[in-house]
């Protein structure tokens, strides 16, 4: 069954304690914390502090997806994640990255911008616990999926079954009741999505949504 994660950006921040509840309470299987410095991608979201805090109030485990330049440099302030998202055009050493994550506990997984090719991450496919299909260029929620991105999940769910690894296809951005099945068809194993649950009244019906739109 697919997974779905909660991407908080869309969230209500003044109100983060409530609406993780109510995210819990409606099934979502995690939360995906969307860290941005503003210079690897246009825009400035939350940092460390924050991410902690929503740790602690979660009961669900939490990615941490960083968006920002050289983050090797912030991995040992994310203790205590439970997944650590990093991108591949961030980092010269992935293969240094990756065990940097596993050495504070977490899984690692790499994230691909959308014209980013699979051919980066050929070598590290079976290091990580996923790759991260971003659907949209990074840096705000409300944006629409890049239709040519199910193309490239097929191709990665093809390589990965070449190749007998188990690693995982997230995607990320654009996510809704339309485009979920088309990532879900392609090979996307789990679903991030923020304003298609944290954008909509009520959150127990989008997840449900959400849940359902992907048998399809
Ligand atoms: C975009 C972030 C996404 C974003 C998704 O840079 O990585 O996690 O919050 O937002 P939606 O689901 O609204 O596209
Ligand atoms: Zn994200």
């Amino acid at each position: 069954m697919v997974k779905i994660g909660a991407s908080i950006l869309s969230a209500d921040f003044g109100n983060l304690n409530e609406e993780i509840k109510k995210a819990e309470e409606a099934g979502v299987d995690f939360f995906h914390v969307d860290i941005m410095d503003g210079h690897f991608v246009p825009n400035i979201s939350i940092g460390i502090g924050i991410a902690k805090d929503i740790k602690k109030i979660a009961k669900l485990p939490v990615d941490a997806h960083l968006m920002v330049e050289n983050p090797d440099q912030f991995i040992d302030e994310f203790k205590g994640m439970d997944y650590i998202t990093f991108h591949i055009e961030a980092v010269k050493f992935p293969f240094r990255t990756i065990k940097k994550i596993r050495e504070i506990g977490a899984e690692p997984i790499v994230a691909l911008n959308p014209a980013t090719s699979l051919s980066s991450v050929g070598y590290i496919l079976g290091e990580v616990h996923a790759v991260l299909i971003m659907t949209v260029e990074p840096g705000f929620s409300g944006q629409k999926f890049i239709p040519i991105m199910t193309k490239k999940i097929e191709k990665l769910k093809d390589i990965i079954a070449n190749n007998g690894y188990d690693t995982k296809i997230f995607v990320d951005g654009g996510i809704n009741v339309e485009t979920a099945p088309l990532a879900v068809k392609a090979g996307a194993d789990v679903l991030i999505a923020a304003s298609a649950i944290f954008g909509k009244e009520d959150i127990k019906k989008a997840v449900k949504d959400l849940r359902e739109s992907a048998l399809k």
